[in-house]
Formats: structure tokens, sequence, C-alpha cells
């Protein structure tokens, strides 16, 4: 059953986050297609939050009825490559297959250009396997660019990645934040 959208927002985290943050960070079906392992600890996930998400420009909870489901981060190149940015996003194991990411990163969308001026292309990398990620992409308006061959270790593993993008100026869906 889908979630009513007015109970979704995005914000950033709080260190008040972090037993929320734990359900998922912790499960490692949630970081099996992720570089990072998952979080062992209550005190590395309070660091991670104080040192990496607050500092970080645009790392957000995804939440529900304002608890931590999930994130979503744009992480903006500099200098010559303030024209891109990465996304990446991943949500607690519960929640998955109600289109709560997708909205997510529509919600997401409707903010990043306006918040990075300089900003013209996004880009996502997603494991050959990892159909679910691939989809919430397509249905936000990314286009599948190709197949990076062996491009990078994932969970110790030389492993191929598909790249997506969506460019400002392409049509795509927005949802409103408010
Ligand atoms: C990827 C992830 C964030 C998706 O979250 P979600 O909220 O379940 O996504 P949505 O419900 O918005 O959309 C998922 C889509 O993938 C589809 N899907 C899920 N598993 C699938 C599979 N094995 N094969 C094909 N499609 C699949 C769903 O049917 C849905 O598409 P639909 O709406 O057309 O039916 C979640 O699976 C997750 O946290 N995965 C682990 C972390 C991760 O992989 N992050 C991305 C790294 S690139």
């Amino acid at each position: 059953m889908e979630i009513d959208s007015s109970r979704i927002s995005l914000r950033p985290f709080n260190l008040s986050d972090v037993d929320d943050f734990m359900l998922w960070a912790g499960d490692d079906q949630v970081t099996q297609f992720l570089r990072w392992n998952s979080f062992t600890s209550r005190e590395e996930a309070l660091t991670f939050i104080k040192d990496v998400s607050i500092p970080h420009p645009w790392h957000r909870s995804i939440c529900i009825d304002d608890r931590s489901i999930g994130f979503i981060y744009i992480f903006p190149g500099s200098g010559d490559e303030r024209c891109r940015a990465e996304i990446g996003y991943g949500l607690a194991t519960k929640y998955w297959g109600q289109g709560i990411t997708s909205r997510a990163v529509k919600m997401a969308l409707s903010i990043v250009f306006k918040d990075f001026p300089d900003l013209v292309r996004l880009q996502a990398h997603a494991l050959v396997e990892n159909k679910a990620s691939q989809r919430v992409l397509e249905k936000a308006g990314f286009q599948q660019e190709g197949l990076l061959r062996k491009y990078s270790f994932v969970k110790g593993k030389v492993r191929d990645l598909l790249i997506y993008s969506l460019l400002s100026t392409d049509s795509y869906q927005q949802t409103s934040t408010t």
C-alpha cells in the first residue's frame, strides 16, 4: 500500500536520529549494493552523523512522520566539475516497494538545481544487479548512458556499473517538498 506523500519529507540529519539510523544503516540488505559496510555500533553511527552527514553539502534523511527511514545525498563536484553531482540513496527494507525512494528522488530534483546554481547534470552509478535502483532512476527520468565495465571495487570485488544521468534541461518529474 502506498504511503501518503504528505508523510514523506527530506531533512538534514540530527544526532537524535541515531537509533532510527541504525535500523537501516546497520542492515546488510540495505548496504549490499553500497560502497560502505553496515554500521555495527551506535557510537560509529553518531560519529558518522556528526562528522559526515551534518557537514555534508547535501545529505538528507528520508523521513516518514519525521522519523529517519533512509538517506539521499547529492555530492556536487568542484572547480570545472561543479556542473555535475552524484546522487545516491538507500531505504530501510521494511519500506521497500512502496514508491518512497522514487518520490524522495523527485523531491530532491525539485530542490537541488536551485540549491546548486551551476549544476546541470545529476549522475548515478548502479550495480548491474541492482534492478530496484535502476528502476528508481528510470522512473525519475534519468537516462542510462552506458555500462562501465570493471569500473570499481564494491564489497571487495571489481564490478560492472551502469551510469545514468539527468540534465536540468531534461523533462523530468518533480515532487513538491511542501
Ligand atoms: C534501491 C532502493 C533505494 C529502492 O527503494 P524503494 O523505495 O523500494 O524504490 P521504489 O519503490 O520507489 O521503486 C522500486 C522499483 O524497483 C522495482 N524493483 C524492485 N526490485 C526489483 C527487481 N529485482 N527487478 C526489477 N525491478 C525491481 C519495483 O517494482 C519498483 O518499480 P515499479 O514502481 O515500477 O514497480 C532500495 O531497494 C534500497 O535501499 N536498496 C539498497 C540500497 C541501494 O541499492 N541504493 C542504491 C545504490 S545505487
